[in-house]
Parts: C-alpha cells; structure tokens; sequence
C-alpha cells in the first residue's frame, strides 16, 4: 500500500472544504492548474449549468447572432423571426463544419463548406445536388436545439435538459435585486478579452471586496472601505456581497430621479456570481459582467460587457456618464488583470501554498464548496 499517493485535485479541494468557514484557506494549487481537473469541470460544471451568453438587447433584431462554446461544443444563439432567442448546435449536418463565427446578422445560416442552408429556427432549408441520395430526407437535418431562457434580461442556455430554469434556480437573487429592475438596464458597451489567468483565479476576484482598496488604488479603491462591505451567505447557485459607496463615483449612486430605492440601497453595489461563471456588478447606476470560459488551466476567454440603468439612460448628460462608466470600467480592468495574471503566476510556484481566508471572503469560500459538490472526490 502506497500512504505517500498524492490526493487528486478533486480529493484536495474535497478535504480543502472539509473545515468550517472560520478554518479556511484558499482553494488548492492542483484545482487551477491541473489539466484533468479542467477536464472534470467541463463534464460536471460547465456541461451541466447554465453559462452566460450576454444580455438580450444585445441580439435585438431577427438573424442576429453570437457564438460560443459550452465545454468544447460549437453553439450559435440568435433571435429568430418570431422574435424568441433560441440555441442551437452550430455544427452542420452533412460534414460537421462549424457553422457561424463570432457574432452578426444573418437571414439563414448558410455552411460555409457546401452551402447547406439553416432556417433561423433550425430547419434546414436546402442543400444543393443531394437528391440523389435516398437516405437524404431534409426535415430529419435540423440543428440540434439547446436550453436557452432569458432570465432578468441575461442569455442564459445549457446543455443539460434536467437543468432546472434559471427563474427557479436563481429565484433568490431576484428577489435579492428586485428593487433595481434589472431587466430595464441596458447594455452599451460589450468586448472579449483573454487573460493569462485560471478562470476561477478571475472569478474569485470577482467574489471578493477586499482587494479594492489595494488593487483598485488609482481607481475605485477609495471609494470603498473594509468596513463597508458585507458578505451574507449565498444560496446554491449563487453567492453575492455588497458595498456600500460614497459619493466620488457619483454614477455608482441612485439618479436623484430614483425613488425606489432609499436609504444605503441608493449607495450599494451588488456583486453577484452565478455559478459556475456569470459575475455581476450591479449598482443603481451603472452594471458590469463578466461571463468566462475556460481556455485550458492557464487561460481564460472573457465576455465583459455593461451599460447603465434606465433612469441614468434618460439623463441628459448620459452620453458623458456612459463614457466616464466605460472608461472607469476599462482602468479598473486593467487593474484586475495585473492582480490575477500575478495570482495565476504565483500560485504555479514550487513554495506556493495556500493560506487562509479573510472573513470578507466568505463567497469564495461557497464557490469552493458548490465546485466540491459538482466535482466528486
Ligand atoms: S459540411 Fe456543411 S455543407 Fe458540407
Ligand atoms: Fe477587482
């Protein structure tokens, strides 16, 4: 018998999330930069929860579309000629080429090998020179249909048909942000972006204020305290904190025209994760996302958009709040980068070792844990 055999990476996390909250350290090293631990959270996370495909004003007319990958598989989502936002393989059916690139609008999906020709809802319209083969039978062609659901105005989609819907996964967080009507905030800006970090090094930073005052110094640091920051316990798809802001981010605050919210909620910013890797930063005035792909341990594919809520929109100056929003945004960006790209580099180290965790990481803490029960020891 071997007592020297070292854990898994998915034994290590297990034992890592053994100990209560007040006894705990920081994921494992293994769990970011294991290639088989990746794999396992392709087939146990990524293949089985809803993912993030941005927001829906975001594909506003038919034919418009994105593409995507749920752990490895090619997905096109667009908005059809009834108006609905559907998802689909985008693969095609005769010699499997990928479909559709990037995002755009289209009438049909045409293949760009041999010009078989897609209803936007999937049907297969045609395709040249087969009748002669009398095993081709066009209604059997169709694309392949996967989960989507728009909930509080995010694509959502999956490839698990046991899922259950995101209004009833996620049925605490909106409630949670009711008083902010997140469906009215539009999106204004959207770009992609690779970093050399581990996707969850990027979604833990994510989880966490603490950093702020440190690696948000030039930017939004100030304009938060340690103290002002309250982290409750999460649910089972989500985990979430709250900060309160003063005023030198005026967008950050509730318009004067706002008289829903009162109190410190005219002040607050909701950072929200949805499992495994929708993060959202909602303030009343302004939000901000990240929804992120794996791209092996080491790097992450980045959907980062955001916009402003209705009454700020309605502002006359909001041209000018949205590029003060977007350029704040694009400093702080650059600031979070630095710090995760370091975290990645560090924690690849020999002497590297996790240590333990402040109080005002409780969220990282459950992020741990939801990866522990979808990933078996
Ligand atoms: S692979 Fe698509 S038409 Fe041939
Ligand atoms: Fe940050």
């Amino acid at each position: 018998m071997n007592h020297h055999a070292p854990l898994s990476p998915a034994a290590e996390l297990h034992a890592n999330v053994s100990v209560p909250f007040e006894r705990a350290f920081a994921m494992p090293k293994s769990v970011y930069t294991s290639p088989e631990f990746l794999a396992l959270e392709q087939s146990h996370v990524f293949a089985q929860d809803w993912l993030c495909a941005g927001r829906a004003e975001s594909l506003p007319d038919p034919g418009d579309y994105l593409t995507m990958e749920i752990a490895g598989e090619p997905v096109v989502v667009l908005r059809d000629r009834d108006g609905a936002i559907r998802a689909m393989s985008n693969v095609c059916r005769h010699r499997m080429s990928t479909l559709l690139q990037g995002r755009g609008k289209v009438r049909a999906i045409t293949c760009p090998y041999h010009a078989w020709t897609y209803n936007l809802d999937g049907s297969l319209r045609g395709a040249p020179a087969m009748t002669l083969n009398e095993g081709f039978c066009k209604e059997a062609l169709g694309l392949p249909a996967i989960r989507c659901a728009v909930w509080q105005g995010w694509i959502m989609v999956t490839l698990n048909p046991e899922a259950p819907a995101p209004a009833e996964a996620l049925a605490e967080v909106t409630d949670l942000i009711a008083p902010f009507d997140m469906t009215g905030y539009r999106e204004t800006f959207r770009e992609s972006f690779r970093w050399a970090t581990n996707w969850k090094v990027l979604a833990e930073n994510f989880m966490e204020s603490y950093h702020l005052p440190m690696c948000h110094a030039g930017t939004i640091g100030g304009a938060s305290k340690l103290e002002e920051m309250v982290c409750p316990t999460g649910g089972a798809g989500f985990n979430y904190h709250w900060i309160l802001k003063n005023d030198s981010v005026p967008l950050a605050l509730a318009h004067p025209s706002n008289t829903t919210l009162e109190g410190d909620d005219r002040r607050k910013t909701w950072l929200l994760a949805i499992y495994p890797s929708l993060l959202i930063t909602l303030t009343p005035g302004y939000f901000w996302y990240l929804s992120l792909t794996p791209d092996g341990p080491g790097h992450v594919q980045v959907l980062f958009g955001g916009g402003m809520s209705e009454d700020w929109l309605a502002d006359p100056a909001a041209e000018a709040h949205l590029a003060s929003v977007r350029a704040l945004l694009d400093d702080v960006n650059v600031e979070d980068k630095g710090c995760t790209e370091k975290v990645y580099r560090g924690l690849c180290s020999g002497l590297a070792q996790p240590g333990p965790l402040s109080h005002l990481e409780r969220p990282n803490f459950e992020f741990a844990q939801y990866l522990a029960r979808r990933i078996p020891a």
